[in-house]
């Protein structure tokens, strides 16, 4: 079969050996898959997949079941099903552990399912489970253009809860406005006002002076301080990613005077139970809000799998709304 590994710091659809069904394992015909940010990280070795797991490239797809290890109980051949998967998505087959293989949501294509995964199950999982955050509170994303931001915008409205997004331009803060994001702030604007306080003070004034419970965060470094700023007391900060750097030198004071909780979390690393879990939970309390039509996914781009490298390059660019889907077998809808 063919499938995406990293050659050369390129991602490279080439021939890979067949995944070959096993116990507990469920063998996916891979109709389309996600693209996201960690594999541009891995396909330049910066993100490889934890040791046992699959070099093909891609964390989510959804397709047909092909046929099914003893044991498996809940799918059969023929199944439409998405999957969060540690490596090996993108790709003709994918081999998948049956305790993070999902049903399709109703009504969803198998393209939306393959768009919906990775970035479901980290929103869900680090702000309604990790972070609690709760009825009338505020969410604080940057990018809500992006596919994180787009898919937090849909999940603090599930929650009942009301949400601040960033955009590097007026015209992306329109757009977050457009999906549902309550306030926006265009992040270059106010940091030219004021580098050292312009975000937190943005923050405390389209919060109405309340101020964020939770942020969910992949800038890091360069935000820290601002981010401790706009916590209210009693705020969670959620760490997903350092697109700025991971290195700070600051006061921990503020910490214990607003009493404050730092939470960092990778999906990737995860042991197979609470990738489990959380998919479970994604089918019990995420899935049906699709079937209820009150969210939808957010498609920024459907490529073939030939065009990985333009995939790629548009995500780098960053002019995307939404996801980046790719297909590998056009025949399942
Ligand atoms: N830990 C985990 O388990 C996990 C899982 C999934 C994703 N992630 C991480 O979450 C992040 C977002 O993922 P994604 O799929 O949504 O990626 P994406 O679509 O590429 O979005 C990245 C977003 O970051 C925003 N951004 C970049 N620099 C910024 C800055 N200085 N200030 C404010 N916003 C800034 C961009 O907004 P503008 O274009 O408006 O600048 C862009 O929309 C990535 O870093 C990814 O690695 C982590």
């Amino acid at each position: 079969m063919k499938g995406i590994l990293a050659i050369d710091d390129r991602p490279v659809w080439t021939d890979v050996t067949n995944p070959v069904v096993q116990p507990g394992k469920v063998l996916i015909r891979v109709g389309a898959a996600g693209v996201n940010r960690a594999d541009l990280l891995q396909v330049r070795g910066m993100y490889p997949p934890p040791p046992g797991e699959s070099e093909i490239i891609g964390l989510e797809c959804a397709g047909v079941v092909d046929a099914v290890g003893d044991g498996v109980t809940r799918f059969s051949p023929g199944d439409r099903v998405c999957a969060l998967v540690p490596g090996g998505a993108i790709a003709e087959y994918c081999l998948a552990d049956e305790q993070t293989v999902m049903t399709i949501p109703g009504g969803l294509s198998v393209v939306e399912a393959a768009s919906i995964v990775e970035t479901w199950a980290t929103v869900w999982d680090n702000v309604a489970l990790r972070a609690g955050l709760a009825q009338d509170q505020w969410l604080l994303v940057h990018g809500g253009t992006s596919g994180i931001g787009s898919t937090a915008i849909q999940a603090a409205h599930l929650l009942g809860a009301k949400i601040v997004t960033t955009g590097s331009n007026d015209d992306k803060c329109a757009t977050a406005t457009a999906m549902g994001s309550d306030q926006t702030i265009n992040y270059n604007q106010v940091l030219i006002d004021d580098p050292e306080h312009g975000l937190a003070t943005a923050i405390s004034r389209v919060t109405g002076g309340h101020g964020v419970d939770v942020i969910l965060d992949h800038i890091g470094a360069s935000y820290y301080d601002q981010h401790i700023e706009a916590l209210r007391p009693g705020g969670r900060m959620v760490f997903i990613g350092f697109l700025s750097g991971h290195k700070i030198q600051t006061s921990l004071v503020p910490l214990l005077m607003k009493r404050l909780t730092l939470i960092g979390s990778t999906l990737r690393n995860r042991n197979l139970d609470e990738r489990g879990s959380l998919c479970l939970i994604l089918e019990s309390d995420v899935w049906p809000a699709f079937e209820r039509g009150e969210a939808k996914p957010v498609i920024h781009a459907v490529l073939p799998v030939t065009e990985i490298e333009t995939a790629h390059q548009m995500l780098r660019e960053g002019s995307h709304v939404g996801k980046i889907v790719l297909t590998i077998d056009g025949t399942i809808a």
